[in-house]
C-alpha cells in the first residue's frame, strides 16, 4: 500500500480526482474545505451526490474496486478514491449515505494501524463515535464525505502545529482552487454536457478558468478540425479547437492578461488541452510534438478524446497526462505546426504594436522614435528568415531596443 502512495498524485490533482467520483454521483455541489488544527489539520470533500449503500461502500473502499462504467464516467480504473487520498494522507476515512431514512456508513483505512497490526484491517465506525466534522454534511442530505486526516506530504517537516503549518494549508487551498477552476471549467460554467456544477473551496466559489480566454475580443477561435483516427477497425473522429489568445498589450486589462496566464503561467501553458467526458486531462504541453517556446506560447488548441477509442489514449492513474495514439500523430503535427505559426507571428506582432520606449530628445532637438522605422526592416526580415523563428526574434527584439543615440549619423555628417 505503502507503493501506492507515489504514483505522480499531487494534492490538487488527488483532490480533482475526488470531484470526479462525485460528479460519477451525480452530485451538483462540492465543498472542500482545509482547516489546519494541532495534529496538522485535515482536508475535508463533501459532495451531494447519490451516496452509496453499505455495499457499494465496502467495494468503493478496495484497490482496484470493480463497476460497470457508463458512457459519460469519469472513473476508469477503481483506484481514485484509494490512491489521491493515501498519497495526501495515512488516515482516509469516507463517510456516506445513499437515502435520508438510512443510516450514514462509515470506513476507514489508516496506514499507520495497518503497519502496527500488520493487516489489512478496514476500520468500520459508527457516527457516534467519528469527529463532528466527518459526519456534518450529511445531517440533512444524501452523499458522500472524504476526509483526509495525517497531512504528511503537506507537513514534510516535524512540527505540523504551528503558524508555518496554518501557512502551508492556505496555500494548498490556493493551489486547489485554481487547478479546480481549470479542470472542470466546463462543469463550473455549464458548457460541459451534465448539469452546472458549484464547487467551492472553504466557503468561496470556485470560478471558471478559461484557458482560451474567450471573453476576450481579440482571441482567434480558428476553424474547428476534424482528424480520423482509426482504433481497433473503427473510424472515429477527434475534434480539435485551436485557438491563438491575444499578444499582452492587447488584452483589455494587465489583470486578464495575468489571470489568462493559468496556473502554471504563460509559457508552460501553450499546448494541447486534452478533455476526456468534458474534464481537462492535459493542460499544456505539446506531448513530444515540438518543444515549449516563448513565441508559441499564446497557441492553446482544445482536444476532445472521444469516449469509442478511449483506450487509444493512455491516461496515467492520477489522470494528469494522455498519451496520443501513434496514428494521431502525423496529422495532428501538422495542424499544431500551421497554429504555432499564426501565434508566432501574433506574437511578434506584438513586439511590432509596442510603442517606441526609447523616444527621447535626440541631439538635434528633434524627436526620434525607432519603431517608426523598423516596422519595413521587419518585413523584410520575416520574409527572409522565415525558417530561423529564434534569431529573428533576437533580432527584433534586438531592434526594439535600439535607442535613439546609438542610431544617430555622426557628429561630422550632421555638420
Ligand atoms: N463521492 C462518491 N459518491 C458515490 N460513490 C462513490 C464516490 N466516490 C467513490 N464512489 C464509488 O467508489 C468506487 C471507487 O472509486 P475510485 O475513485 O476508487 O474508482 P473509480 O472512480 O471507479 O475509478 P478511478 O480509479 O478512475 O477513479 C466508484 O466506482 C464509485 O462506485
Ligand atoms: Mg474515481
Amino acid at each position: 500500500m505503502e507503493s501506492l502512495r507515489d504514483i505522480g498524485y499531487d494534492l490538487s490533482a488527488a483532490v480533482a480526482d475526488l470531484v470526479d467520483n462525485s460528479l460519477d454521483a451525480d452530485a451538483t455541489s462540492v465543498e472542500i474545505d482545509l482547516v489546519h488544527d494541532r495534529e496538522g489539520g485535515w482536508v475535508r470533500i463533501a459532495d451531494d451526490g447519490c451516496g452509496m449503500t453499505e455495499g457499494a461502500l465496502d467495494e468503493a473502499m478496495r484497490y482496484g474496486s470493480s463497476r460497470s462504467y457508463g458512457d459519460s464516467d469519469l472513473g476508469h480504473f477503481g483506484l481514485g478514491l484509494k490512491t489521491a487520498s493515501l498519497s495526501q494522507a495515512r488516515r482516509l476515512t469516507v463517510a456516506t449515505r445513499s437515502t435520508l431514512r438510512g443510516p450514514v456508513r462509515i470506513r476507514r483505512w489508516d496506514l499507520d494501524l495497518v503497519a502496527e497490526i500488520d493487516d489489512w484491517q478496514l476500520e468500520r465506525l459508527t457516527p457516534a463515535r467519528a469527529p463532528a466534522h466527518l459526519v456534518e454534511p450529511l445531517r440533512d442530505r444524501t452523499g458522500t464525505v472524504v476526509l483526509w486526516e495525517r497531512l504528511d506530504r503537506l507537513h514534510t517537516s516535524r512540527r505540523h502545529d504551528g503558524e508555518a503549518a496554518a501557512n502551508r494549508l492556505a496555500t494548498a487551498a490556493r493551489e486547489i482552487t485554481d487547478h479546480l477552476s481549470m479542470v472542470f471549467h466546463r462543469f463550473l460554467d455549464g458548457e460541459a454536457h451534465s448539469e452546472p456544477l458549484e464547487l467551492f473551496v472553504n466557503g468561496d466559489r470556485v470560478r471558471a478558468w478559461d484557458p482560451f480566454a474567450r471573453g476576450e475580443r481579440h482571441t482567434q477561435i480558428l476553424t474547428e478540425q476534424r482528424l480520423a483516427l482509426e482504433h481497433h477497425g473503427e473510424e472515429h473522429t477527434v475534434v480539435v479547437r485551436p485557438h491563438i489568445l491575444p499578444a499582452q498589450q492587447l488584452f483589455s486589462s494587465a489583470e486578464a492578461h495575468d489571470r489568462a496566464g493559468g496556473p502554471n503561467r504563460w509559457n508552460r501553458q501553450q499546448g494541447l488541452y486534452i478533455y476526456r467526458r468534458d474534464r481537462l486531462i492535459q493542460s499544456g504541453g505539446w506531448n513530444r510534438l515540438r518543444t515549449l517556446d516563448e513565441h508559441a506560447k499564446l497557441a492553446r488548441i482544445a482536444l476532445d478524446i472521444p469516449s469509442g477509442p478511449d483506450s487509444a489514449f493512455r491516461t496515467n492513474v492520477a489522470k494528469m497526462t494522455v498519451g496520443l495514439p501513434e496514428t494521431l500523430r502525423p496529422a495532428l503535427r501538422a495542424l499544431v505546426a500551421g497554429v504555432v505559426a499564426r501565434a508566432q507571428s501574433s506574437y511578434r506582432h506584438r513586439l511590432r504594436a509596442l510603442p517606441a520606449p526609447e523616444t527621447r530628445e535626440a541631439p538635434t532637438g528633434r524627436t526620434v522614435t525607432i519603431g517608426d522605422q523598423w516596422p519595413q526592416i521587419s518585413e523584410v526580415l520575416e520574409q527572409n528568415l522565415a525558417d530561423q523563428p529564434e534569431l529573428l526574434d533576437r533580432i527584433l527584439v534586438a531592434l526594439a531596443n535600439v535607442r535613439p543615440a546609438e542610431s544617430s549619423p555622426p557628429a561630422a555628417a550632421r555638420g
